[in-house]
C-alpha cells in the first residue's frame, strides 16, 4: 500500500517529510518514480496527467492538493466510484480574503488611476468615495467565499453573496440561482468570483452578466480562468461598462506573453497566487484525511461528482 504524489508545481519534499513523521508505515512515492501501480492506494494530486489515475487498479481515494477539483474531473478516464476529496480550507480562505480586500481597496482607492498618473508625474487628487457606498458581491459562498464575504463586511463594505443553491451567512445579503443572479449583479460595484468551475459556472463572467452590473463596476477573478469570457471582458472594459479587473486565474496558465491582458491599462494580472497550498498549513488536513480513510471512514470534503465540487 502506497501513496502516490503527483504535482508539477508543488515540491514533494515537505509532503514526504510530513508523511514520514505522521504515517511512517505508508510508502510515499513521487511521480514519476518507478513503482508498482497495484500498490497505490491513495493519490495526492494537482493537475494529474489524464489517464494516470485509471492505471491504478487498487486506488481507494484521490485527494486534491488544492480546493478546486476541476483539474481532476477533466480527466476523461477518471476511475468511477473512487472518492475524490478536496481541501476545504487549508489556509486558502484567509489568503483569498486578503487578496480580495486588497483588490477592492485598490479599485476604491483609485490606485489604478494613481499609478497611471504617476507615470506622467501628474498630481491629481481623486475621491475614493464612502466605503458604505461600495457594495461588494461575492460569487461562491462555500468555506472560502463565506470567509471572504465576512472579512470584507468587517472592513465596512456592504457585502452581497451569490451561490448556485441557497446559503445563509450572517450579515451577508444572499442571492441564489439564475433569478438571484439578475438581482445580485446590478447591486454589485465590485464582483469577486470564487465559484468552483463546473459546467454550470463555466463562462459565467460574460457580456450578458457585465451588462447587468452598474456602469464602471470592477471584476476580481480568483476562481478559475474558464469562468471568464476573455473577449467579453476586454470589450466591456473598452466600452467603459467595466472600470477595471484584477485577475489571478486564466484559461491558459502561465498567461502567454502576447496575451492582451498583460498590457491592458485597466487589468491587473497576478500569477495564480490568491490562494496557494502551503504545506505547513495543509499537511495536517491531508494527513487527517488519509488517517480517516485508513479507519474505513469518509473524511469531510468528499466531492459530489454530479455537482462538480
Ligand atoms: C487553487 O487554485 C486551488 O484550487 O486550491
Amino acid at each position: 500500500m502506497t501513496l502516490l504524489f503527483y504535482s508539477e508545481t508543488d515540491a514533494p519534499e515537505p509532503w514526504r517529510d510530513a508523511f514520514a513523521r505522521a504515517l511512517p508505515q505508508l510508502p510515499f512515492r513521487v511521480w514519476p518514480e518507478p513503482g508498482a501501480d497495484e500498490a497505490v492506494r491513495y493519490a495526492l494530486v494537482w493537475k494529474p496527467e489524464p489517464g494516470l489515475l485509471s492505471r491504478l487498479p487498487n486506488l481507494k481515494a484521490i485527494v486534491s492538493l488544492g480546493a478546486g477539483v476541476d483539474h481532476i474531473l477533466r480527466d476523461p478516464q477518471l476511475p468511477q466510484g473512487v472518492p475524490i476529496i478536496r481541501l476545504l480550507d487549508a489556509g486558502f480562505a484567509q489568503q483569498m480574503a486578503e487578496y480580495s480586500a486588497y483588490a477592492v481597496l485598490h479599485f476604491q482607492h483609485r490606485m489604478q488611476e494613481f499609478l497611471a498618473q504617476q507615470s506622467n508625474a501628474d498630481w491629481r487628487q481623486l475621491d475614493p468615495g464612502l466605503t458604505r457606498d461600495w457594495n461588494v458581491g461575492v460569487m461562491g459562498l462555500g468555506v472560502i467565499g463565506g470567509h471572504i464575504a465576512q472579512r470584507l463586511a468587517a472592513l465596512g463594505f456592504p457585502v452581497l453573496g451569490w451561490s448556485r443553491s441557497a446559503r445563509r451567512i450572517d450579515g451577508i445579503d444572499s442571492f441564489h440561482g439564475d433569478s438571484g443572479l439578475q438581482q445580485f449583479l446590478p447591486r454589485a460595484r465590485v464582483v469577486v468570483n470564487v465559484l468552483p468551475l463546473t459546467p454550470e459556472t463555466e463562462g459565467i463572467l460574460d457580456a450578458r452578466r457585465f451588462a447587468l452590473m452598474p456602469r464602471g463596476a470592477f471584476v476580481v477573478n480568483i476562481g478559475r480562468g474558464a469562468h471568464l469570457i476573455e473577449q467579453d471582458l476586454l470589450d466591456a472594459l473598452d466600452a467603459g461598462q467595466l472600470g477595471g479587473a484584477m485577475l489571478d486565474v486564466f484559461r491558459k496558465e502561465p498567461l502567454p506573453s502576447d496575451h492582451p491582458f498583460w498590457r491592458h491599462p485597466k487589468i491587473v494580472v497576478t500569477p495564480h497566487v490568491a490562494g496557494v497550498t502551503i504545506p505547513s498549513e495543509a499537511e495536517s488536513q491531508v494527513i487527517e484525511i488519509v488517517k480517516t480513510l485508513e479507519r474505513g471512514e469518509m473524511p469531510p470534503g468528499v466531492v459530489d461528482r454530479s455537482r462538480g465540487y
